[in-house]
């Protein structure tokens, strides 16, 4: 005897399977949230002027050119690590003011290599932005962008 699929159950499937997935989700969804702020990101640090960085990057949409965490355009380096590749574990300081005086020269007019506009930002405006890239770096993306993603 062969067994028949009644709409009743057919529609128990469908409530019962969604319900299981929606419930997968939900959690999947708890877990990244308490992942990011506990473990993943120094929430300890972000301060207002992290938050005001931010803000200077998307305002100037750096993201046009830039990655940042693998997010956004390809035409220049990834900068989610920038501050942590100039140094910025041994020496905050320096690598601070090394994001403040590339963004100040730019553009640099170096023959054969992409040119990066000059966005006139004043002396906060710089701090705030190398205090963002400061934060951003100590980020544990697990490895993410995969290297090599610099563009040379
Ligand atoms: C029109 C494209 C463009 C935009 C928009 C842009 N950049 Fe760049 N940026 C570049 C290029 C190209 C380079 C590489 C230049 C070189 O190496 O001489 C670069 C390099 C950098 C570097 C050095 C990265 C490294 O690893 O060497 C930093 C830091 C940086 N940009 C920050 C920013 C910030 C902050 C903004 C937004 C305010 C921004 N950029 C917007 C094109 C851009």
């Amino acid at each position: 005897m062969s067994e028949v699929l009644t709409k009743s159950t057919a529609r128990n499937i469908f409530y019962g399977g969604s319900l299981f997935f929606f419930v997968i989700f939900v959690g999947l969804t708890a877990h990244s949230r308490h992942y990011i702020l506990t473990k993943s990101t120094d929430q300890a640090h972000l301060t207002d002027s992290v938050v005001r960085g931010k803000r200077v990057w998307e305002r100037n949409a750096c993201f046009d050119c830039h990655t940042i965490y693998g997010e956004g355009a390809r035409f220049a380096p990834e900068v989610g690590d920038v501050f942590k590749r100039w140094g910025g574990e041994k020496d905050p300081a320096g690598a601070h003011q090394m994001i403040k005086d590339w963004m100040k020269a730019q553009p640099s007019g170096a023959q054969g290599r992409r040119q990066m506009p000059q966005f006139n930002l004043n002396d906060t405006e710089l701090d705030d932005l190398a205090d963002f890239l400061a934060w951003a770096s100590r980020t544990n993306t697990q490895g993410w962008p995969p290297r090599p993603a610099k563009v040379n």
